[in-house]
Order: C-alpha cells, then sequence, then structure tokens
C-alpha cells in the first residue's frame, strides 16, 4: 500500500485509533449543544401541527406573560425578510421555502414561531402556550396518497434524469423469458445520535458567528448570507464535532434563520436545540420509492433489456429526487435500459439525500430482482451476477472504462468468508433443528465524487505539525484519518500532529458527504504535508551549516520528526531547520483539483459550492464496488427474522485507515440489516402527524438484532480517483444489504417480499 514513495507508511493504511477518541470518552469533545456564552439566550422552535392550509391567528399573550420570556418571533414580527436561497442540488439550502415569511403551511412541522427566553424551561413552558388558529386545506401526506390522491399537486416527469440506450422493445421481444415486478421502499429518518443545534453570536449588526453540527460549514455560511444580505466571509460558521450526519447535516434548513434574527434583535447570542421530534418533522428524510422493472433474459440467462419506472414521492415545494435508477442503469451488462422517473409531490416536507440516497433504496429493488432472476434460470445467485457482470473496460451507462473494477473479486473473497459453496440452494433446506436458516447475497456499488480541497501544514517552534482544512469529521475518523496522512508524509509520530477541522475561516473545503472527505481533502493535505517537507528539504540542503548540505532531495527521507540521508543518522531534526529559516514556525499552504478536474471545480468551491467531478468523468467512470452476504434465522412458528451474519468485500481503492474504513463498512451494514427489518416512517394520511417519531418507535438495529459482521476491504488502489488510491468507504456498506437480507428470508422461507421492511406480518 505505497501511498508515495519514499515515505514512511506507519499509519496510512494501517489500524489506527481516532485520535479524537479520548476527548470523545472524557466530554471534552465540545458539541454545538454544548458551547455556552455570556448572556446566552435559550430558544423553543414551534411547529405547524397542520400538514396544508395557513395561520390565521396566533394569540401570544400567555405566552409572552410567562416570566422570562424575551421575544417570540413569528411571520408577523418585524425585520424577518430572508433574501432567496436555492434548494439542494442547485443550492446549498434544504429547501428554499424560509421560515416564517408567510401565514402558508405546507407541511406538518414546519416551523411557525421561534421562542426565546432566559432559560430553556422558560421558552418551553412559552412556546406551550403558544395558541395558533389554522386554516386547514386538503393535502397528501405519503407517496401512496400522491400516486392515488386527488390532483392537488404535480406529477413531475423527470426526461434530463432519465437514460435510454439501445432498443427496450427489440431486447424484451428477442428475450428468452421476460419477467415484471414492482419493489417499494418507505420514508426513512436520519437519526444521528446528536441533534441538530445552533447557537447564533453577533458582534455588531454585520458579522455574525454561527455555531452548527454541519456536515457543510459553507453551505451555513453561503446560505445565511444570502438569506441575511451578509458577505460571506462576515459568516463565521463552527463545528468542531458532529455526532452523525447521514446527509440531513449537509444542507441548511429552516429553523437556522429565526435562530440567527432572534439574536441581532435581542443583541445577545441565542441556543436552539431541536426536539427528536422535530428531527423527523424538518430536516429532511429519505422519500418513499416504487420501481417497476420489466427485463428480459436470453437463453444464457444475460439481460436482454430492463425498463425500470419509478415513481418517487417528493416534498410540496422543492425537488430532490432519490434516483433508484443509479444502480440499475449501470451494474450490469445489459444492452437496452430505459430509465424514467416521475416525481411525486406530498405535504411531507423537504426530502433530502440520506446515506447512499438512490443506491441505498433502488439496490434493494435491483437486487431483489437478480434473486427472482436466477431462481427463474436455475442458477446459482452469485453465477447469475457474473453472467451478467459488465467488464472493467466498459462501463454500460457510458461506454467508458471504469478508472478500477475488481467485483468479480469481491464475490469471491466475500462468498470464500461466508462459506457460501456449503449453500443448498433449495428453498428452506437449510435448518439448525427446528430453526430455517436462509442465506442471500447482493453486489454493492457506490459511485465516486471527488471534489477540489485546500490544507494548510504549518510546522511549529516545538516541531509539531498542525494541518488545516475547513472541513469536517461527522464520526467517520477525518480527524485521524488526515493526521495519518500528515504523519507518515512527514515522518511524525502521530501524536505530533494535530489537526484542525470544522471552522469556516480554514482552507476551504466542500460537502462532507457522498463518501468524498478521505480522498479530496486526504489529497489536499497530502500535497499540503508534502509541500512542507519539500521546503524544508530545500532549506537543509541548500545551508552550508546543515549536515544535509548539498545532497541530493530525493536520498532524503522523513523519520523522527526530522530529515535523514537515507537510513544514516546523517540528518537533523525539522525544529534545527527552523531556525536555520530564523522562524518560529513555517506553512505550506495546497489546493487540490481532483481527477479529471480543472481549475472550474476550485473555482466552485471558493464560491461556496462543492466543486466536485461527477462519477462518469472525461475519461473513466468511477465506482467502488461490493458484494454482501447475509446469513438469517428465522423460527418458522413466529417468523421473526434475525440476521446471525453478515459478510461483505468492497473494493474501495487504498484504505486510508483501516479502523475507521472498516467502522464505515460495518456501520453501513448495520444499517442495511435495519433497512431490511427494522426502518419504516410511519404517516397517518389523515393527519399528516408521523406517528413513530422517536427511537422507541422508530425502529434501527440494537445489539441483539445484530449477529457477526465481517468487512473485508480489497488491497487496490485506484490513482485515477485521487492521489491517495483512495476512493470511499462511507456509504457503499449500506448498499444492496438490504436486499441480501430479502434473499436470505426467501432462501429459508420461500416468501418473496418486495417491500422493506420486512416485518413478521408479511412473512405469516
Ligand atoms: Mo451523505 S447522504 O452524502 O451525507
Amino acid at each position: 500500500m505505497t501511498v508515495q514513495k519514499g515515505q514512511p507508511q506507519n499509519y496510512v493504511g494501517q489500524r489506527v485509533s481516532r485520535v479524537d477518541g479520548p476527548d470523545k470518552v472524557r466530554g471534552a469533545a465540545t458539541y454545538t449543544a454544548e458551547f455556552d456564552l455570556p448572556q446566552l439566550a435559550h430558544a423553543v422552535l414551534v411547529s405547524a401541527t397542520i400538514p396544508h392550509g395557513s395561520i390565521k391567528k396566533i394569540d401570544q399573550k400567555a405566552a409572552r406573560a410567562v416570566p422570562g420570556v424575551l421575544d417570540i418571533l413569528t411571520h408577523e414580527s418585524e425585520g424577518m425578510k430572508l433574501g432567496p436561497v436555492k434548494a439542494y442540488p442547485r443550492g446549498p439550502a434544504g429547501t428554499s421555502v424560509l421560515p416564517l415569511q408567510s401565514p402558508k403551511i405546507e407541511f406538518r412541522g414546519q416551523p411557525v414561531a421561534l421562542v426565546v427566553a432566559e432559560s430553556l424551561e422558560a421558552a418551553q413552558h412559552a412556546a406551550q402556550l403558544l395558541e395558533i388558529e389554522y386554516d386547514v386545506r386538503d393535502f397528501r401526506a405519503t407517496l401512496e396518497q400522491g400516486m392515488n390522491g386527488l390532483p392537488l399537486l404535480d406529477k413531475l416527469p423527470m426526461p434530463s434524469l432519465g437514460h435510454s440506450r439501445g432498443n427496450v422493445k427489440e431486447g424484451l421481444k428477442e428475450a428468452a423469458s421476460t419477467f415484471s415486478a414492482t419493489y417499494d421502499t418507505p420514508v426513512h429518518h436520519h437519526n444521528p445520535m446528536e441533534m441538530h443545534a445552533v447557537i447564533a453570536a453577533w458582534d455588531g449588526d454585520e458579522r455574525v458567528t454561527v455555531y452548527e453540527p454541519t456536515q457543510w460549514m459553507q453551505a451555513s455560511q453561503h446560505t445565511l448570507a444570502a438569506m441575511l444580505g451578509l458577505e460571506p466571509d462576515n459568516v463565521h460558521v463552527i463545528s468542531p464535532f458532529v455526532g452523525g450526519g447521514f446527509g440531513n447535516k449537509a444542507t441548511t434548513w429552516p429553523h437556522l434563520p429565526p435562530v440567527v434574527l432572534a439574536a441581532r434583535k435581542l443583541g445577545r447570542p441565542v441556543k436552539l436545540v431541536l426536539s427528536r421530534a422535530q428531527m423527523f418533522a424538518a430536516v429532511g428524510y429519505r422519500a418513499a420509492t416504487t420501481s417497476a422493472y420489466s427485463v428480459g433474459l436470453d437463453g444464457d440467462a444475460q439481460l436482454t433489456a430492463m425498463t425500470l419506472d419509478a415513481q418517487l414521492q417528493t416534498g410540496p415545494s422543492d425537488i430532490f429526487p432519490e434516483q433508484v435508477g443509479n444502480i440499475p442503469k449501470m451494474l450490469y451488462a445489459n444492452p437496452n435500459m430505459e430509465l424514467n422517473y416521475t416525481l411525486i409531490r406530498t405535504h411531507a416536507g423537504p426530502n433530502i439525500m440520506m446515506r447512499a440516497p438512490g443506491e441505498a433504496s433502488g439496490s434493494f429493488g435491483l437486487e431483489v430482482l437478480m434473486d427472482e432472476l436466477a431462481e427463474a434460470a436455475g442458477l446459482d445467485p452469485v453465477e447469475f451476477r457474473r453472467r451478467n457482470h459488465a467488464p472493467e473496460n466498459s462501463d454500460p451507462e457510458s461506454g467508458k472504462p471504469y478508472s478500477s473494477k475488481h467485483l468479480l473479486e469481491c464475490y469471491d473473497r466475500a462468498a470464500q468468508a461466508f462459506g457460501w459453496e456449503g449453500r443448498n440452494p433449495e428453498i428452506g433446506s437449510m435448518r439448525d433443528g427446528n430453526t430455517l436458516i436462509g442465506w442471500g447475497m447482493a453486489t454493492a456499488t457506490y459511485p465516486v465524487y471527488a471534489s477540489a480541497a485546500t490544507a494548510r501544514a504549518r510546522l511549529c517552534a516545538d516541531g509539531h505539525v498542525e494541518i488545516e482544512a475547513g472541513s469536517h469529521d461527522i464520526g467517520t475518523g477525518t480527524y485521524s484519518i488526515l493526521a495519518g496522512i500528515a504523519a507518515d508524509s512527514l515522518g511524525l509520530d502521530i501524536g505530533q500532529v494535530t489537526v484542525k477541522l470544522g471552522d469556516s475561516r480554514l482552507p476551504k473545503n466542500g460537502y462532507s458527504g457522498g463518501s468524498r472527505t478521505a480522498s479530496s481533502v486526504g489529497s489536499a493535505v497530502l500535497a499540503a504535508a508534502m509541500g512542507l517537507r519539500e521546503e524544508l528539504t530545500e532549506v537543509a540542503t541548500h545551508d552550508s551549516a546543515s549536515p544535509l548540505f548539498g545532497v541530493a532531495g530525493q536520498e532524503i527521507h522523513p523519520r523522527d520528526g526530522g530529515l535523514y540521508l537515507g537510513d544514516t543518522d546523517q540528518g537533523e531534526e525539522y525544529t534545527a531547520i527552523l531556525r536555520r529559516l530564523g522562524k518560529d514556525q513555517h506553512e505550506v499552504y495546497r489546493e487540490t483539483i481532483p481527477h479529471e478536474g480543472s481549475q472550474k471545480q476550485l473555482d466552485q468551491l471558493k464560491a461556496g459550492k462543492d466543486g466536485s467531478v461527477a462519477a462518469v468523468a472525461e475519461r473513466f467512470a468511477r465506482h467502488s464496488w461490493g458484494a454482501v452476504f447475509v446469513e438469517v434465522r428465522i423460527d418458522p412458528d413466529f417468523m421473526t427474522p434475525r440476521v446471525s451474519r453478515v459478510v461483505g468485500a468492497f473494493d474501495i481503492g487504498q484504505v486510508i485507515n483501516a479502523k475507521t474504513a472498516e467502522s464505515q463498512l460495518t456501520g453501513g451494514m448495520v444499517w442495511g440489516v435495519g433497512m431490511a427489518l427494522h426502518e419504516e416512517t410511519h404517516t397517518d394520511d389523515r393527519t399528516g402527524l408521523i406517528l413513530n417519531s422517536d427511537l422507541a418507535e422508530y425502529h434501527i438495529p440494537v445489539n441483539a438484532d445484530i449477529g457477526s459482521v465481517q468487512a473485508i476491504a480489497l488491497d487496490h488502489s485506484d490513482f485515477r480517483v485521487s492521489a491517495l488510491g483512495a476512493r470511499g468507504a462511507g456509504e457503499i456498506g449500506i448498499v444492496g444489504t438490504a436486499a441480501a437480507v430479502a434473499n436470505a428470508i426467501y432462501h429459508a422461507t420461500g416468501k418473496r417480499v418486495r417491500e422493506t421492511p420486512i416485518t413478521l406480518d408479511k412473512l405469516l
């Protein structure tokens, strides 16, 4: 696993524990809600209790009478006007519908007021006393209502997102057999441990500091600047630790601006922490989808054609398509493909990306479909996928070669580790006593989004190195990954490297999502650290008083906090080189352009956009690959499925930190089990109320739900993606896993469930 010639590899590729772990365990890592500022006032958000209509009247009298109440902001307050912003993906806001601008209500849980008080208790009490009268209008709260209901909201065909190649009519006509089926996925909610929170503190009327847990500080910075008419440089966002994001902390949500406005009005800092129920209402969700497939197979069980007509739920005003066709359009060799999307508007709030948006939900349908086709063809599910494997030199979607593809090796490695050869294909044939055992598998893939990135490396007088990047650690291990890259580049102990993230004044970086941070920001840190090493080498080799004077740069290796000639003791410590410079610190700043990118991505980054190159780039299609194998155990009397084993093998490029990468892959697979068996948001279609907006009723796996989970990372660097050879680990683990569980359940029981979650009522 060579990252760069002549560079130590004490950390990159190794199992490195989190450098921020001790602080997190001790409670010394400060999350947004834990910051305390002098004169801090506390806010509570009041949310709409109707799904559609308008506010008729707000009676504030009782609320205002609560001792300690400082202010109540509503759409009737003065100075509420905000400038327009665009919703993602056109802009970095979660929604373009700004809060407290009008009496209009378009989803249940929409912010309608902000109560600010001296104490949290006073604000909570007053919020309950606010009397709001509404005019209720007709509505559709769910995808089902949207598909079948009155023509109240739009159904939007999305031809620009579709895909077409070959001739599906011909392909289906030529087929030896055809098959059609429809697969459904429900609404899911992100449930990070840490709630959304914000503290706003003004310095005069033109400069504001905002503490917020975010996956994209620049989004908050630029959207708040646009809303408030400020210079982006005057919006300072601080986000040192994020307790999980999964996509719902990536864009700016409407609870932010009222807090910022309240702080300006009151002339003191204001803090707001959302409740778990509010997390379900107004910071995005994974939309429900339904995917109708028709496919043809030839006599060798190879795909001749595929059509996918998908209906995707979206919110009432903006558009975020949950693109279930991302994987079906590219994963298997198939000459004839037709993909069509229709968006269905619902009064269910704006939806947004959630871990592997499109891929997690879309892989469920595709990979259950593949299992059904394999069975119809009388083939082992792995063999069936091998027959339809798309070769490395030709991405079915674009015709371009892949940057690197070792999917067949993923099948081999995972199957071997799982013991797949012991599988009896007959349904219900495998048992442990009375318990039914089922084995199923699925393919995983996830695209590469590489971004422009910037970083600074600074050698300090005591010999330690500071790395600065305006990026984020959303719990994934960014601090540790970047520290390891810098330590290896400079021959330092990892304890000699301090990484600073989570401050918008640090070198600009983009969105921490789409599994891009380690490879993108890591490349910038690699460049900055290597740049620092080169400049220090230059100083030493050109100073006649240095033991390295006149030595050729390429002979010099970094180790033990200094530079040395090969393996010899001839050399000196960085602190000595710094003294030669006559400075107490020396810093290097670097900007990196992603592979197959240009200055354009860097310019976009600096303008507050994400500055990414698409997965299908000019020369190569870039994806990660994987295979997931699952064992379920089912009591035949109660039909309660339990996942006893999961084995996944993943081709994700160079692994930068084996421990945190494994943790990402494992977490993704655990989530896939939850998607298969537990997760579903229930919305009452009579009231628009989310019925399970807490962790007692919204089921996610606990330890007892998960048996053993094994993540295997293949060892293939991909230098067509990043200077580190890394692609990304954050999202691919969830892809395919839910289908593998469903396929295992079928193998055990003969029950083919084409929707998630697969609860016992669907198996009885
Ligand atoms: Mo991820 S859904 O790109 O935060």
